[in-house]
């Protein structure tokens, strides 16, 4: 215990040592469940899957390893390899176009279902689903993840947790504030899955992004969303990527588009246009380029295997926006 508490120097110090004891009910009182399934492919209704789409084909993604192995995250104490890989991706945003739509059934038949950062499912279901394979974690995010514990770090849903945040945050040597947290977690929550992008994984992003964009995530002082992170990641993870909630690129344009709050769970927060606008037009640090990531996202949606419903669009014909004319290679 007292090793613990020398733990608890970062910002969710504090939180976490009034956690210890729920931590520890929480276990104890999922303890009794189900081994966690070691493989994502064991769900049971992979019978129920889309069809794969031939119309779209798929290049080869070559440096992808037989045994599914994702290069560039790290398991939170043990540092083993990610492995995990799904035929067909739900990935669910945490948009306030799922609202009312119904389409959380529709999400729970897929083989794995993406969510970000601490969007909840319990009390949205209908509209989100209510299973979770994956969540994708920004460091920013932990406090909030940390303070729904009880729903979102539930063992029981066998989910694996993918933590990215800046180096400094990450690191592994007693100086990272988040990893410390993360590894303080995992040492109450033994069967949690919890994994970090590695700094190096991190660097490869950032130059995705250049590749993608010509710009420079450092030098625009902008960073990365948790959205691009997941996108990234689901094209490593699964064959197929339906994402459910996402505006094409351009729709915050049109001046006929109806309002809906940026996230599902906050109704009355901020509107997701005004959030997408202020923030692709910020040159204040800190900022997310949300409209530039959709747009590279779209283009993506013309080679991969990705199709975005709720709304249901299709990618125009031709590169919007930015050269992409090499191949990503995300490994
Ligand atoms: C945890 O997950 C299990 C299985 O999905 C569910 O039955 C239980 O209600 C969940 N607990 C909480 C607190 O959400
Ligand atoms: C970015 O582009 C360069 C040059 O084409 C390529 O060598 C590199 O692998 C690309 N990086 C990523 C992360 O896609
Ligand atoms: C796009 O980039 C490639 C290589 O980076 C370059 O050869 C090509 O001329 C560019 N195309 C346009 C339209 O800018």
């Amino acid at each position: 215990m007292r090793m613990k508490i020398r733990m608890c120097q970062g910002v969710g110090g504090i939180i976490i040592i009034t956690m210890v004891t729920s931590f520890m009910l929480m276990y104890n009182s999922s303890s009794g469940d189900r081994p966690s399934a070691p493989s994502p492919q064991s769900s049971p209704s992979s019978h129920r899957l889309h069809a794969p789409a031939s119309a779209v084909k798929k290049p080869e993604r070559p440096k992808k390893l037989p045994t599914w192995t994702l290069e560039g995250y790290t398991g939170v104490m043990d540092h083993k390899p990610l492995r995990m890989h799904c035929r067909t991706c739900a990935l669910v945003t945490s948009s306030g176009q799922l609202t009312g739509r119904k389409r959380g059934e529709e999400i729970d038949r897929s083989e794995c279902v993406i969510r970000m950062n601490d969007a909840p499912s319990v009390g949205f279901q209908q509209d989100v689903g209510g299973r979770t394979s994956l969540r994708v974690i920004a460091h920013s995010s932990l406090q909030r993840v940390l303070r729904s514990r009880q729903e979102l770090l539930n063992v029981s849903q066998d989910t694996v947790f993918i933590f990215w945040g800046p180096s400094n945050a990450m690191r592994r040597d007693g100086k990272g504030h988040v990893y410390n947290n993360l590894k303080l977690l995992k040492q109450l929550l033994p069967k949690l899955k919890v994994y970090i992008i590695s700094r190096i994984k991190m660097l490869k992003f950032d130059e995705l992004f250049k590749n993608e964009t010509g710009i420079d995530r450092k030098s625009s002082s902008s960073w990365l969303s948790t959205g691009w992170f997941t996108m990234a990641i689901a094209l490593e993870l699964c064959d197929r990527i339906n994402v459910y909630g996402m505006v094409p690129p351009d729709s915050c344009r049109s001046p006929s588009r109806p309002s809906v709050p940026y996230h599902y769970y906050e109704p009355l927060g901020a509107a997701e246009c005004s959030m997408y606008l202020s923030h692709e037009r910020s040159r204040r640090g800190g900022h997310h380029r949300f409209i530039t990531e959709k747009t590279v996202f779209a283009n993506w949606a013309r080679t991969f295997n990705i199709h975005f419903y709720q709304p249901d669009w299709k990618p125009a014909a031709g590169i919007i926006g930015m050269n992409i004319s090499y191949t990503p290679t995300i490994s």
